[in-house]
């Protein structure tokens, strides 16, 4: 039987994340899918940059290359900003290929565009990596809506201003050594603006929005402030009177009206949000039948943004399979899964 074919777009931080989770992950994956998973084409800017991929692998910066192929069933996009993946992905779709994207700049703006044209060509684009890094957000959502009625969605969106502030405060850093070291660890944005001033939190919002409520609201109408303007002095001087700085995404309907914001905000211990910190993101969603759900975890990194991407991979391909099933039918799973099982 032939080989699922993936082709990656973007070889930093999430690209190459998701080409050894897939590696390392290979057993479990054919045992899911029923067929082995192939990484068969990567596409980077600068070519000749000596990456360690496998030899059999093709790895251009020309994306007519990619799609020049006999057959790539699934693109993962993990490039940066709206251009070219945007228009990557679109040929990838009229191609005939599932989608696997973490751009969240990119789909904020072009989401809904993508899924109809997705859903003209019968595949599927999977998003999760989008929000949120590792924290299944996305998923989580989708499986309220059929009953619910989200009122609410608040918290934690942006990895890196969290670390920044968390290293301010707990290690005394300064704003550029936090980001410095943020930027080391691959959380931030290749343009850090985006961390620091919201707008990674702001399109991550918008995204949440799409699903929560079936729209945004109008983008000048959203007050979005970063952390920039927050000095070491003052996260000391709130330490001592029991107050942090947290960046909050909050989003809601009032009055059939949807109003949200990003700030900085001050929180007391009290606060859900108070005890947040280094990359972790926390997002609480509220539905009316529900109540409110909090998620946590790693919001950004190199493994946390391919566990996204990869359970992405294997929801394009099984569709409305229920994977546990697939997964049991075939186990052929790692020596640490076959004691898990026999227990
Ligand atoms: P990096 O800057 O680490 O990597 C970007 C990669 O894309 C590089 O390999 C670069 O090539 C390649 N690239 C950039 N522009 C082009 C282009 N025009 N044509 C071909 N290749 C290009 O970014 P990240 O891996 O951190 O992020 C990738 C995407 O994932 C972004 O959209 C980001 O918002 C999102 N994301 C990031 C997370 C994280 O933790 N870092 C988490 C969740 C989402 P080259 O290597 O040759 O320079
Ligand atoms: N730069 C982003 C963050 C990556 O720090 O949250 C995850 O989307």
């Amino acid at each position: 039987m032939s080989s699922i074919k993936v082709a990656i777009l973007g070889f930093g931080t999430v690209g190459e994340g998701v080409y050894k989770t897939i590696n390392t992950h290979k057993a479990k994956l054919e045992a899911v899918l029923g067929r082995k998973v192939e990484v068969a084409a990567i596409l980077i800017k600068n070519k000749y940059k000596n990456r360690g991929i496998d030899k059999e692998t093709l790895v251009t910066d020309d994306f007519n290359e990619i799609l020049k192929l006999k057959k790539i069933d699934v693109v993962v996009e993990a490039i940066v900003g709206q251009e070219p993946a945007f228009t990557y992905i679109q040929r990838a779709i009229q191609k005939g290929c599932h989608i696997i994207t973490a751009n969240k700049e990119m789909y904020a703006i072009h989401g809904r565009f993508l899924q109809k044209l997705a859903a003209e060509n019968n595949v599927s684009i999977g998003f999760e990596a989008t929000v949120a890094g590792g924290v299944p957000i996305i998923q989580t959502l989708q499986q309220l809506l059929n009953i619910n009625h989200i009122v609410k969605i608040e918290g934690i969106l942006n990895g890196t201003s969290n670390y920044i502030l968390s290293e301010m405060r707990a290690r005394n850093l300064s704003f550029n050594e936090a980001l410095k070291s943020a930027q080391e660890k691959g959380y931030a944005e290749a343009n850090p603006t985006n961390d620091i001033e919201g707008y990674d939190a702001f399109y991550k919002l918008m995204i949440l929005s799409e699903i929560a409520f079936g729209g945004k609201p109008k983008w000048e109408n959203v007050p979005r402030e970063g952390i920039t303007a927050i000095t070491a002095e003052q996260i000391q001087e709130v330490e001592k009177i029991g107050l942090r700085f947290k960046l909050i995404a909050s989003i809601q309907l009032v009055e059939g009206e949807i109003i949200g914001s990003v700030r900085p905000t001050l929180v007391s211990e009290q606060h859900p949000l108070y005890n947040i910190e280094g990359v972790e993101n926390s997002v609480s969603i509220e539905g009316d039948i529900v109540g409110r759900i909090t998620l946590q975890g790693p919001g950004a990194g190199m493994l946390p943004t391919a566990s996204a991407m990869v359970e992405d991979l294997i929801h394009v391909l099984v569709g409305g399979k229920k994977t546990n099933d697939l997964y049991q039918k075939s186990f052929v799973g790692t020596e640490e899964d076959k004691k898990i099982k026999q227990c």
